[in-house]
């Protein structure tokens, strides 16, 4: 249902995510701080569900106090509900922020429908927490309960899309967590070093998981090939100084331990040590 009706606004979508990825790539390599910030890659996990509880729970608590002031004529709740309601609507606009820079590489398809239609229901939801907001500041404190209580209506619905999009497609869940890699508890081999060359991304198997190999010199980096973002593959990747650069959303890990130096992954890829002996590469892990 929620698919259905998202998808003839597919192109829709599709320009808001353009439009946001051309933004980020005017601002350089400022941007791709900024946009490692909205993404939470500091934060080792997505940085929008932390702004969305505050909009949810304030929201929450702003239209209790309401409630306590409209209908049972409790006094002295004005001033307060105000603050309320204006930190509702800051936390909305860093909802909506953080909320686009993700979206901008979501997988095209019902993902990325679905994930519309939960920004622009979020969004007009936003809007009424403003207008309620500004109608507070004014003086204009009962006729900022009705847009409060629609402005919550429309964002409840807009969490439920949301949590569907979560539970239902992993939107920004960590790729690998069902799914870390075979572990191996010995050194195995899993390549021969004179097929691994120099410098270059090289896909390998542990049994069913697929790796990707890095050689310098004589030291061999391992991690698992998908990309803890959305399952990009990485020995298709390019390498730059101790960084591996997902070749789907440009995510940076480095080689030596899988952290994120760049998002939008923020779960730190997995990682296995490697060695080389006689004449085999062997990786033993992950560990992580
Ligand atoms: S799949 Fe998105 S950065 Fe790798």
């Amino acid at each position: 249902m929620l698919e259905r009706t998202a998808r003839p606004l597919a192109g829709l979508w599709n320009g808001i995510a353009a439009v946001t990825t051309a933004f980020y790539k005017a601002l350089g390599a400022p941007g791709k701080l900024f946009q490692d910030f909205m993404n939470g890659s500091w934060l080792g996990h997505a940085l929008h569900p932390v702004l969305v509880d505050v909009v949810v729970g304030g929201a929450t608590c702003a239209v209790l106090l309401d409630l306590l002031r409209v209908i049972f004529g409790v006094d002295g709740l004005d001033g307060g509900n105000a603050w309320v309601v204006g930190l509702v609507f800051l936390a909305a606009l860093g909802s909506i922020l953080t909320g686009l820079t993700d979206f901008k590489d979501t997988a095209t398809g019902d993902e990325r429908n679905v994930a519309g239609l939960h920004g622009l229901i979020n969004i007009v939801g936003s809007l009424a927490f403003g207008l309620s907001a500004w109608q507070r500041l004014v003086g204009a404190h009962d006729a900022a309960f009705w847009p409060l209580i629609i402005g919550y209506l429309i964002i409840s619905l807009g969490a439920f899309i949301g949590g569907h999009v979560v539970f239902k497609y992993g939107y920004m869940v960590n790729f690998n967590a069902f799914a870390k890699g075979r572990r191996a508890r010995e050194f195995t081999p899993v390549l021969p070093v004179a097929e691994l060359p120099q410098n270059a991304p090289t896909k390998a198997s542990l049994g069913t998981t697929s790796l990707v190999l890095v050689r310098r010199g004589d030291v061999v980096y391992a991690l698992k090939e998908t990309c803890s973002h959305a399952g990009g593959p990485l020995s298709k990747g390019t390498l730059k100084d101790d960084l591996i650069i997902c070749p789907w959303h440009q995510s940076h890990f480095r080689l030596s331990d899988g952290a994120v130096r760049h998002g939008p992954a923020s779960s730190r890829q997995v990682r296995y040590l490697a060695r080389v002996n006689a004449g085999q590469v062997e990786v033993q892990g992950p560990f992580d």
